[in-house]
């Protein structure tokens, strides 16, 4: 056991590069007049900010978007310039490779440079609470830390390159349903264990220079005037010292939101908000300090950016379409595979190829961060290359654009498959499913779709399925096939890792960054997304993702952290082993060692999962939350050993009352494995910390005072007179079983109630002023 470990979790404050420009954004702002300040407090038009020439103050491109940069003329963005379309951010975080998305964010950043563009809008880092939210495919996961360490890995590769990234959409935006005007309703624990984690690991770790508020209101306020949100928890808590810019037209009230902390305000507001801030500082209703200093941080973030332009800098399109391939290569998930995949190139198979996106790869989402490609590869024609002649194949699309099907179509797939010695389906949901700006109706996939995998798998039995989605999808056929390769919306280069999957030049090592349920009924936010009359009641509380299907018991149909590969992996040898003193000076509390072996013939890749789980917590928390990850790589036979550091923050959950977090003392699950389900490894660790108690006052429960280190002492005495007040009874030797009972229960009884009741409840038997001297003697005198 260690020594009590301090109980709030410490937090860090970055020093970001923003800082060396506030002196001169500074002197510039105080040269400024009120107008201009007003001004610079929104947009020129739909993508730049206003210039203050007098002044040499330049104006900052800002665009789209998290997968490839969508440089559009106005609000024409059919007609953007061209750029690497990545795979989307459901598919990288399939990786779980951290430094990957890193590098995915450099090489934005460096087209963002050559395309003059000085504001990348991204990563989104929202939560996919459903998955129905017709955005996930441009959000990470369900789990705050995955999400978190990659939308950090990508801000931090952005701004490597003098571009800034913007974390989006902050914050409990995971919807598209009425996404501009409803209300989330979330609790404050669940709030910061989940919609906020991902926003404060970015932030704390990789400081953006851009955070953009969200649409939505937040409990009752909107999102562009949450001054708690802004100010308190994104300044304040966090230490950000950059800019807070609105979604597109997400301002609702421009002064509210100055006062809030919303520096920027996107697209042009045609000049009616600046005149009415200028209103508000001339009224008195607007502090003109307060613009001040708003103004300040915007301009600093204009200078930063503005510096570190790189006006004549190119990038390599080759170059970053190889990355494009990796990455979905990384992010490809083998969720099931019955001695089907991969399939030999140099043996003369014949292989059917069946569904349209064998040929037309669904390969992007689509709204804001649709991009359009330097060049696209298609699975059909990377495995045509690949087998060079080798293989015999046919091809039927299965399917139209729509996703309907006909039955000629359907026959002439199953024929195709029946004269096959194996059939590969190419499945997924098409744009007009799965969209910014409305949610799906349900996980299956089109009819179509659905429709082609039964005929094939009924004419022949070995067949692999390849899905092309951004979220969760229902497989009522899964039993009917052998192989299930989830490829997610791949990018522009999808096509090729596909192929190269396939046929085995490439082994997958994705594992689900969501879990695959097997029912809608059984997702945690059932009963509440997208809400109603105007309200997203987050009533599943902190139990999201695989916290819910954990803790109530349901089998998903893929959990969380799946994923299969050509070869196998084991785990073995968890030690724990408390910080050494130098850990111990870096905020560590142990160190969890793992040796992970490649035990089949093929190289390959694990992605080895750390969970932790408080057990008997005193208050409910998830069974387990993922804490740490690390992919490694490892020739056939090969083994190597991971070693994990746990912190204050692995053990401890938000406190709302406290608002803070802190640790409870007690005894806590260490697993550690390739899945969150399966077999994981465990062990445990006893903590002994310090408990935070929240101030008592008249309104605390009789069972504060009782656990209360400040009343502990002094409150045996009291609660034997309400006893005896309520039980009729007193304390002693001679004391009969119902009277000892009696006791208990008034006891029970009075434990639940606030103490200001009892004078009222014992009927002035019990008077005020004895509650008040007792109060006062123990040192209570907030009420
Ligand atoms: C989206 C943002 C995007 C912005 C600019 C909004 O509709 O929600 O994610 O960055 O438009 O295109």
């Amino acid at each position: 056991m260690l020594d009590a470990v301090p109980m709030t979790v410490p937090a860090r404050t970055p020093r970001t590069e923003l800082s060396a420009f506030r002196q001169t954004a500074s002197t510039l702002v105080a040269a400024m007049t009120l107008e201009e300040k007003a001004s610079l407090c929104s947009g020129r038009d739909f993508w730049t900010t206003k210039a203050i020439e007098r002044l040499g103050l330049g104006s900052i491109f800002l665009t789209d978007g998290p997968h490839g940069v969508r440089k559009a003329e106005g609000t024409d963005f059919t007609n953007s310039a061209p750029a690497t379309c990545f795979p989307t951010a459901s598919a990288l975080a399939c990786s779980w490779d951290v430094e990957l998305a890193a590098e995915v964010g450099a090489a934005l950043g460096q087209e963002a440079q050559a395309l003059g563009v000085q504001i990348l809008l991204g990563p989104g880092v929202n939560m996919k609470r459903s998955p129905l939210c017709g955005r996930n495919f441009e959000y990470f996961s369900e789990d705050p830390r995955l999400s978190g360490r990659l939308a950090a890995a990508h801000v931090r590769g952005v701004q490597s390159q003098g571009v800034g990234a913007c974390l989006k959409h902050f914050a409990a935006n995971n919807q598209e349903f009425e996404r501009t005007t409803t209300n989330s309703s979330v609790d404050e624990r669940t709030l910061h264990e989940i919609y906020l984690t991902a926003f404060e690991i970015a932030v704390r770790e990789a400081a953006p220079w851009t955070v953009m508020c969200a649409y939505n209101k937040l409990n009752g306020t909107f999102a562009s005037e949450h001054r708690e949100l802004l100010h308190g928890v994104l300044k304040e808590r966090w230490g950000f010292e950059g800019l807070v810019v609105s979604d597109w037209g997400a301002v609702q009230d421009r002064v509210a939101g100055v006062l809030a902390g919303l520096h920027l305000e996107m697209p042009s507001s045609l000049g009616q908000n600046d005149r009415r801030i200028v209103l508000a500082v001339q009224s008195g209703a607007l502090p003109e300090a307060r613009l001040d200093e708003l103004v300040t941080e915007l301009v600093s973030v204009t200078l930063c950016a503005l510096g570190r332009r790189k006006p004549a800098s190119s990038y390599d399109a080759k170059a970053h379409h190889a990355l494009a391939k990796r990455v979905a290569g990384e992010s490809l998930v083998l969720l099931q595979n019955q001695h089907c995949l991969p399939l030999d190139p140099k043996r003369p198979l014949r292989v059917a190829l069946l569904g349209q996106f064998a040929k037309a790869p669904r390969y992007q989402g689509a709204g804001s961060s649709q991009v359009k490609p330097t060049q696209l590869s298609d699975v059909y024609s990377a495995l045509m290359a690949l087998t060079d002649g080798v293989w015999q194949t046919s091809y039927a699309p299965g399917y139209l654009p729509d996703g309907s099907t006909t039955d000629a179509l359907l026959d002439d797939a199953a024929r195709k498959a029946k004269a096959a010695d194996v059939a590969l389906v190419f499945a997924g949901l098409p744009d007009s499913y799965e969209s910014e700006g409305f949610d799906r109706k349900n996980l299956s996939l089109p009819e179509g779709h659905d429709r082609l995998i039964q005929a094939v798998a009924g004419a022949q039995p070995e067949v692999a399925v390849v899905l092309m989605n951004g979220s969760a999808v229902a497989m009522p056929w899964a039993s009917r096939v052998k192989a299930i390769l989830e490829a997610w919306l791949a990018g522009q280069a999808g096509g090729e890792a596909i192929a190269d999957a396939l046929v085995g030049r490439l082994n997958p090592s994705g594992k689900l960054s969501e879990t695959f349920p097997a029912r809608l009924e059984d997702t945690p936010a059932f009963l509440d997304f997208p809400g109603q009359a105007g309200e997203a009641r987050y009533g599943e509380r902190c139990f999201i993702g695989y916290r819910s299907y954990d803790q109530r018991g349901i089998a998903p149909l893929f959990p969380f952290g799946h994923g299969l590969s050509y070869t196998t992996f084991a785990h073995s040898g968890l030690l724990l082993e408390p910080a050494s003193a130098s850990e111990a000076e870096r905020g560590v509390l142990y160190t969890a060692t793992v040796t992970v072996k490649n035990t089949g013939s093929r190289p390959g890749k694990e992605v080895v999962q750390l969970y932790v789980g408080e057990q008997n917590s005193r208050l409910l928390r998830p069974p387990k939350e993922l804490r740490h990850f690390a992919k490694v790589a490892l020739e056939a036979g090969q083994s190597r050993q991971v070693r994990f550091e746990l912190v204050a923050r692995d053990f401890s959950y938000y406190d709302a009352r406290l608002h803070d977090w802190v640790i409870d003392s007690g005894v806590f699950q260490i697993l550690v494995g390739g899945s969150s389900r399966g077999a994981l490894l465990s062990e445990t660790i006893k903590l002994k910390a310090e408990r935070a108690y929240p101030p008592l006052t008249r309104e605390s429960m009789l069972k504060e005072f009782a656990e209360h280190p400040q009343t502990k002492a002094s409150y045996r005495p009291l609660l034997e007179r309400l006893i005896a007040l309520f039980s009729g009874t007193t304390d002693g030797a001679t004391e009969t079983p119902e009277q000892r009972k009696a006791r208990e229960m008034a006891e029970a009884f009075l434990s639940e109630l606030p103490v200001w009741k009892l004078p009222l409840l014992s009927q002035g038997k019990f008077t005020e002023a004895e509650l008040e001297r007792w109060l006062e003697q123990a040192g209570v005198t907030a009420s």
